[in-house]
């Protein structure tokens, strides 16, 4: 006889989950050191200001297993350069990614191993497929929270180090217009 259980639940307007753990991290401005190219305007903000929060159910890991986690990246700027996750390739190279946009408006960065970039726009309902051996990286260009929903292989890791050159391109505002910028010296 089969046994029946509640599933978890996610408000697709929010990305708030709700009756269900969690594992909760929060990213905060004094966690993201050389991250953002204004290195003055990043040590005049304050280090308490929370840049993104991750929600993930709390789901069995290993081979096989997926995770399921939603970002929600708040609205704000160090300098010109738009409040952005981290970004990082994973650990296991060739795992992929689908990240889903459910409210706000912001890019996803993608960057391969050869340099390639590509952008994408991110917006409630835009389905983002990360192909294996791309950086990821989601930058909020709107005044609102910007939240997306996440599955990806359990074993898949984060290789946060492998970045550490950065991405090759910022994303600013100029003239009050999102543009992008070329990095200088690396
Ligand atoms: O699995 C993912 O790609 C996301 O859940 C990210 O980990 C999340 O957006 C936070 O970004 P980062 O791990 O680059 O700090
Ligand atoms: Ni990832």
């Amino acid at each position: 006889k089969p046994t029946f259980s509640q599933p978890p639940h996610v408000d697709w307007l929010t990305g708030a989950f709700s009756r269900t753990p969690l594992l909760r991290k929060t990213t905060r401005l004094a966690d993201l050191s050389g991250v953002f190219a204004d290195v003055s305007g990043w040590r005049h903000a304050d280090p308490q200001q929370v840049v993104y929060d991750v929600e993930m159910l709390d789901t069995p890991s290993g081979s096989g297993e997926l995770f399921t986690g939603v970002t929600h990246l708040y609205p704000g700027k160090v300098g010109d350069e738009y409040f952005m996750t981290r970004g990082h390739f994973h650990a296991l190279r060739e795992q992929g990614e689908v990240y889903f946009g459910l409210r706000g408006s912001g890019l996803l960065l993608l960057q391969d191993e050869q340099g390639e970039m590509r952008l994408e726009p991110v917006f409630a309902g835009s389905v983002h497929i990360i192909p294996g051996f791309t950086a990821h990286r989601l930058i909020n260009t709107g005044t609102e929270i910007l939240s997306a929903l996440a599955v990806w292989s359990s074993n898949a890791g984060h290789d946060y180090a492998a970045l550490a050159g950065g991405f090759a391109w910022r994303v600013v505002e100029e003239d009050h217009q999102v543009q992008i910028r070329e990095v200088q010296n690396g």
